[in-house]
This record gives structure tokens, sequence and C-alpha cells, in this order.
């Protein structure tokens, strides 16, 4: 364990471990995977400023998300099938949240239902949904979340049509996997992660079968996607869900500064900028590039979230000298899951948490939340006045 130094190294150790379609499935983006590259080089591109002699003693990475403190402003982000990189991938993953402090997010197509995910945890988790035709399994499934005590609801508005990813494609992507002759051979490769799986009996998508209506058997996400998400999706259906949901809301998926205020108009506790890690509109701009439009748009009106490439602390920090109040990590988490189950997310939560903390400390900065526009050396436009970060101290020398 203490080889993993970065998240790149527990995605090699996810490569290695779980079957090829799983990986695959995380690790991939939409068409040419343009944006799902960018959004990785797009944090490569902004610059620190690397600032001396100041006291950099007690530094604190705390930060509110939705008015709960957090460890640190990170969270885990909804992830389809988590419980085929690892058994119980849902379950080890929440359970780690917990106890590092920040909050976990599942999926509407997670392996592990929402029972389940409460049975085995003792602090509210979030609740993942996608907008589906049969609007009397989705009224179902927020009184599921409800009951289990969810404490905020995250609303994808960016996945209605799946974004076409060639590998999951060619790999027959499918959740049991389909034994075919290739599966097979690449399975006899992946002991560990078979004998894991032999020893549960999530194996499927847990919220879905055996709940929604005539769904006895579902092993493919694309043809549930395709059969059951809800074209007809618009601001309305937003509304219709919060009358439906009476706690926090996260709109997800926000691309576009024209969408941005219409969400904030809708009424939310918070937005995600997020192009759904580059898996869904190829092309689209990186997240981190779109997130100051945003703030200087709607910033201090709703919380600002950001999700897309982000694989080290030193990501989080540039987000949130940016304007986001608080991030989430997708494929870092799942890397860590994949490679060590519960450990292995723990160590993707460490790792990001220690390369945050001695970059805003190299950065001259004690606090996460003061951090702003004044760390970087060259931020992309000037910075709202309303926006935290403003507020942050002048700088001694200047
Ligand atoms: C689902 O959220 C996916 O990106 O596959």
């Amino acid at each position: 364990m203490a080889k993993a130094l970065t998240i790149a190294d527990l995605r090699d150790m996810h490569r290695r471990r779980a079957p090829r379609m799983f990986y695959d499935y995380a690790d991939s983006g939409s068409y040419t995977e343009g944006t799902y590259r960018d959004n990785e080089a797009a944090f490569e591109r902004i610059k620190l400023r690397q600032r001396v002699a100041r006291n950099i003693d007690n530094r604190s990475l705390k930060a509110p998300i939705l008015g709960q403190e957090a460890t640190m402003p990170v969270y885990l982000a909804p992830v389809g099938m988590t419980g085929m990189q690892y058994a119980d991938g849902e379950i080890k993953a929440a359970r780690a949240a917990e106890a590092f402090g920040v909050p976990f997010t599942l999926s509407t197509m997670s392996v592990c239902s929402i029972e389940d995910v409460a049975a085995h945890t003792t602090k509210p988790f979030w609740f993942q949904l996608y907008v589906m035709r049969d609007r009397d399994f989705v009224v179902s499934l927020l009184e599921r979340a409800k009951a289990a005590g969810c404490s905020a609801l995250v609303l994808t508005l960016d996945l209605q049509i799946l974004g076409q990813r060639h590998k999951d494609l060619r790999n027959g992507l499918s959740a049991p996997p389909k034994m075919t002759p290739k599966v097979i051979a690449d399975l006899a490769r992946r002991p560990a992660w078979c004998l894991g799986m032999l020893g549960t009996k999530r194996r499927s998508f847990g919220n879905i079968v055996g709940h929604a209506k005539g769904v006895d058997d579902l092993s493919s996400l694309m043809s549930w996607t395709s059969e059951q998400f809800d074209l007809g999706l618009d601001w309305s259906s937003v509304e219709w869900i919060k009358k439906h949901w009476d706690g926090k809301l996260i709109l997800k998926g926000i691309g576009d500064v024209d969408d941005a205020r219409i969400a904030v108009e809708a009424g939310c506790d918070a937005i995600t900028v997020s192009n759904h890690g580059g898996r869904q509109l190829d092309g689209a701009p990186a997240s981190v590039d779109m997130l100051p439009m945003v703030v200087d748009a709607v910033g201090g009106k709703v919380e600002i979230h950001m999700d897309g490439g982000i694989r080290s602390g030193q990501d989080v920090l540039k987000a949130m000298a940016l304007g986001a109040d608080a991030t989430s990590i997708g494929r870092a988490f799942v890397y860590g899951l994949g490679a060590m189950g519960e450990a292995g997310v723990t160590r993707a939560l460490e790792i990001i948490a220690k390369e945050m903390d001695i970059t805003m400390a190299l950065c001259g900065e004690t606090r996460i939340t003061e951090v702003g526009h004044h760390t970087l050396l060259n931020p992309p436009m000037a910075e709202p006045a309303e926006v935290r970060g403003a507020e942050a101290p002048p700088l001694a020398a200047e």
C-alpha cells in the first residue's frame, strides 16, 4: 500500500486487478476522448504563485459543503457500477468517505442498493438521480433515498442520452459480465477480483433490478439508459423533482453560463460545473476552464461545485482558487477502490489531502477556504467581488 503515492499509482493497480471491461468503463471518455484529456490538461495549464516567508503553521483544509463541515472540499461523485470495480464497492467507498469525513454520493446505477449502503454506514450519504420515463419509479427512488436518510439529492442533467464510449461497446460492457471466451480469458487473469465477486450477492444494479416495473434482469447500462432515461427532461421536470424532494438539491452537469443562471433561478443549493468527466459531450470545454465563467455569472448565489480531471490535491486547490466551493472526484476514488477496496479509497483521499496541504503551504496559504485568484499566476479573468477569495486578506508584500 505504501507504494501508492499518486492517483496514477492506484490507477495502474486498478488496471491490473479489475476485469478489462470495468477498468475501461472508468478510464474512458466519449468519442475522441478530447474533453476527457483536456479536463486534466487544463489543470496543468494553471500555474501557482510560489510565496515564501509567510507563516504557514496551523493549516486547515476543512471546508463547509452544503452547510456541513468536511475534512476537505472534496466529495465522492456518483459513479455507475462502482460495485463491479471491487466487490461491494459502493459500501466500501461510502465507509471510507465516512471515516475520512467527506460526503459520498450513491449513483442510481449503483450495484449496492440505497438500503444496503445505509445499512453499512452510520452517517447520511447523498443520492444521485437520473430522471426516467417511469415517474412512479422515480418517486419510489426518492422515497427510498429519504427513508435511508440521504441528506442531499444530486440531480444529473447531462446524461439523458449516453455519449458513445467506444471501449464499452467493443468490450460488451455489462453487469455482471457475459461469459464470452474473451471475458473468460480476461477473468482468468484477475483471480482476486473473481474471488471477491464470488463472495458477494451484489452483482447487478441494486436500485433497479427487482424494483423497477418488469426489470428482473438488467445487465446493460446502455440499453437501460436508452430505453428508460427521459429525453423530455426540461426545467419543468426539475420543478417536478423539487416537489418530491424537500432536502438539499445539487444540479449536476452545468457546462454553460446560461444554464447556470437558469439553474439558480430554478432553485437549488448548489450546481456542479461538469462535463461528466468527458464522458458525454466530446468537444465541450474542460470543466476547470468553464468554472471561472460560471463563478462570474452566479457565484455567491448558490454553492459552486466542479468535477472533471481532478487527480491531485493541487487540482482541488486550483479549482478552489478559481472560486469553487467544493469539488468532487470520480475516477480518482474509483482507481483506489479498484486497486484495494476500502483501503484504496482511503488512500486516494489521503493522497489528495496531503498534496493539497503541502501545495497550499508552498503557496503561502494556511486555509483552503481562503485561496483565490491571488494564489494563481495566471487567473483567467477578474475575480468577481462577491465571491469568496476576493475577501482574502491582502498579501503582506503588496
Ligand atoms: C454514467 O454516469 C456514466 O458516465 O457511465
